[in-house]
């Protein structure tokens, strides 16, 4: 059975006391023989503290954005080393919510993908089309021009890894996720655009591709059995213990 990776993003949702709560409840009910790979990402605040509750790493920590440069006068930012101190393993980056608020742009997302990769923390880095470029028959172009500027230049080297996630705008938050074949298409784009730039050994070895937006227990597995998805990155249902707890049991019950 392939790795499945099942990533939490709680978003500006949740403060320390909650957080620390939530994440609790995760792991004290955390399934035996799990060949998952779960990470959870809560807010730069409550780090630390479920870092501190998470001495057997069942669970891996990941922040929801960091700086590109490693140090610094950056007011306001923090940076890879920071994250790494306390705990972090992975880091999302270029979400759409970055890049719809905070106007990152492709350039900035490359950026930050590289410094990530560089200090050894696992990139995840979203893509996915507006619902206006779909409209006008402009997805996968869309999605091969994020994938493409996000990662030219930057080679993983050994076992670095790479995670690309692909998530249709439109779809986050709305309880209405696309379906898992359409899903499957888009994850055949980013994987022949991964392969064009690195070749297939690089693709195999060092990327993951995940596929995020309104995903519940109830659909999870339609989208895990299909070849090219290799997880998921869950928001609103990733607050709720049973849903997740449900999510991360339905990708183990998976042969
Ligand atoms: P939802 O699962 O709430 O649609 O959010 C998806 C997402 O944005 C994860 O990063």
């Amino acid at each position: 059975m392939k790795k499945t990776y099942i990533i939490a993003n709680w978003k500006m949702q949740l403060g320390v006391e909650k957080s620390v709560e939530l994440f609790s409840q995760i792991v004290s009910n955390f399934p035996e023989k799990n060949k998952t790979e779960v990470v959870v990402c809560p807010a730069y605040t409550s780090l630390q503290k479920v870092n501190e509750l998470n001495k057997d790493k069942i669970v891996k920590l990941g922040a929801q954005d960091v700086f590109w440069e490693e140090s610094g006068a950056y007011t306001g930012e923090i940076s890879c080393e920071m994250l790494k101190e306390i705990g972090c393993e992975y880091v999302i980056i270029g979400h759409s919510d970055r890049r719809k608020y905070f106007k990152e742009d492709d350039e900035i997302i490359h950026h930050k993908a590289k410094t990530a990769l560089k200090c050894s923390l696992v990139p995840i880095v979203c893509v996915g089309e507006t619902f206006q470029e779909r409209q006008e028959g402009r997805k996968d172009y869309a999605i091969i021009s994020q994938v493409t500027k996000a990662l030219s230049g930057i080679k993983p080297v050994g076992n670095n890894k790479i995670i690309i996630a692909y998530e249709p705008v439109w779809v986050i938050g709305s309880g209405q996720a696309i379906n898992a074949e359409e899903a499957e298409h888009m994850h055949q784009v980013i994987r022949q655009t991964i392969v064009d730039l690195f070749g297939v050994s690089i693709m195999e070895k060092n990327f993951k591709i995940i596929y995020g937006g309104s995903i519940s227990k109830k659909i999870v597995k339609t989208f895990l059995i299909q070849p090219n998805i290799d997880g998921v990155l869950v928001g609103g249902a990733s607050l709720k213990p049973q849903e997740f707890l449900g999510i991360i049991e339905e990708a183990i019950s998976i042969k």
